[in-house]
């Protein structure tokens, strides 16, 4: 179905066959670009993943997603588990005591640690990262509506510099950037922390070309990516173990079935181990079903490059086509009783 959001049409599509040929098939070549690059007010966020458009899209992704390899992961798994028993050491006193607390006060510094140590390889302090960099993405509400209401005065607001989004939390992480790169000075660090892997890619990027452009990421591009994984990542996962916390909570039946998965897969308070968890098939259940009822983005969006038909549907040049990700997953065709958290299903 379409509607409009402010002056600008908008197609909505909830076909499956629809969906993968938009999101999968057609990516590459009519669908690589999202919606808010077209804004144009994104400011030091402009080459961000989720913003940069086409060939830039491309290269940054091309250069970002080999840094998470299984391998980097196996290697994250102690910093995790270390991570992970100070969380709980911090939430059993106050279980013990039946105090009431807001978990997602726990779950933030406890994610924020875990990425600034797999990102970043540092300790750090992660109430000045929480206050300092976690929230990127929040967008200013008067200058979006003003922009969506009066599209002609979007060069105006780009020439002044205006951006919906604040650009301290870039500012914070390019310091930390500048003061890792003075401390290492030139020396080599462990190939573990995305600065230490963004430079390298960069160098080597160099020299293949013979400094003639470069393939690989600009120090301004790095600071994006390093600002929006850290914050998007802390966002996301924060969100959906509080999301999980909550559906526990408030189904004792399933929180029971996990204690007995997680008494089964580590008897006698085994070692925790990064195979034995990947086997944890109600874990999974519990996670993937807090992420079908509360979707972190509930919707998706992307524009035709071009004019297109699929499905027998003309898409034209510059339509916003939405996917309504909230919808899709609690619609009764796809997922019988779609309102009950159920990790079994
Ligand atoms: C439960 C956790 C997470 C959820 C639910 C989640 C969800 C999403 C969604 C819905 C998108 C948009 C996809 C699209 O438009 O097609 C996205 C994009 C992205 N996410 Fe996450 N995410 C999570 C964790 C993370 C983590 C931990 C990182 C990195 C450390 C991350 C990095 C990214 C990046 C870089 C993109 C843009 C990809 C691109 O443009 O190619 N996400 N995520």
């Amino acid at each position: 179905w379409g509607m409009y959001e402010f002056s600008k049409p908008i197609l909505v599509v909830k076909d499956p066959d629809m969906l993968k040929t938009i999101l999968v098939k057609e990516c590459f070549t009519h669908f690589t670009n999202r919606r808010f690059q077209n804004v144009g007010l994104n400011g030091d966020f402009y080459d961000a993943v989720h913003f940069a458009e086409d060939d830039d899209w491309r290269r940054i992704r091309n250069n970002v997603s080999p840094f998470f390899t299984t391998g980097r992961i196996r290697q994250w798994f102690g910093l995790m588990k270390r991570q992970s028993s100070r969380l709980t050491s911090r939430l059993q006193p106050r279980a013990q005591n039946e105090d009431v607390v807001s978990v997602k006060d726990f779950f933030g510094p406890y994610s924020i640690n875990t990425f600034t140590g797999c990102l970043l390889g540092v300790e750090v302090d992660s109430q000045l990262f929480l206050k300092r960099a976690s929230n990127p993405f929040k967008v200013s509400i008067p200058l979006f509506i003003l922009q969506a209401c009066f599209p002609v005065l979007l060069p105006l607001l780009k020439m002044l510099g205006f951006s919906v989004f604040s650009g301290d939390s870039f500012k914070f992480v390019k310091k930390v950037v500048e003061k890792m790169r003075a401390d290492r000075d030139g020396s080599s660090h462990q190939e573990l922390d995305f600065l230490q892997h963004m430079t390298s890619t960069q160098m080597k990027a160099k020299k293949d070309t013979g400094n003639k452009g470069i393939p690989g990421l600009t120090d301004h591009e790095i600071v994006t990516q390093m600002t929006v994984l850290l914050a998007g990542g802390h966002e996301a996962v924060t969100l959906v173990l509080t999301l999980c916390a909550y559906s526990l909570a408030t189904h004792p039946q399933s929180l029971r079935l996990l204690q007995q998965e997680v008494d089964s897969t580590f008897p006698d308070q085994a070692a925790v181990t990064l195979e034995a968890l990947l086997q944890m098939e109600y874990l999974d259940g519990v996670v993937s079903e807090c992420l079908r009822l509360y979707p972190s983005n509930p919707r998706l969006e992307r524009t035709a490059k071009s004019t297109v038909k699929i499905s027998g549907i003309t898409i034209p040049k510059d339509m916003t086509v939405m996917v309504p990700v909230y919808a899709l997953h609690r619609d009764p065709e796809h997922w019988p009783q779609p309102e009950e958290f159920q990790p079994d299903r």
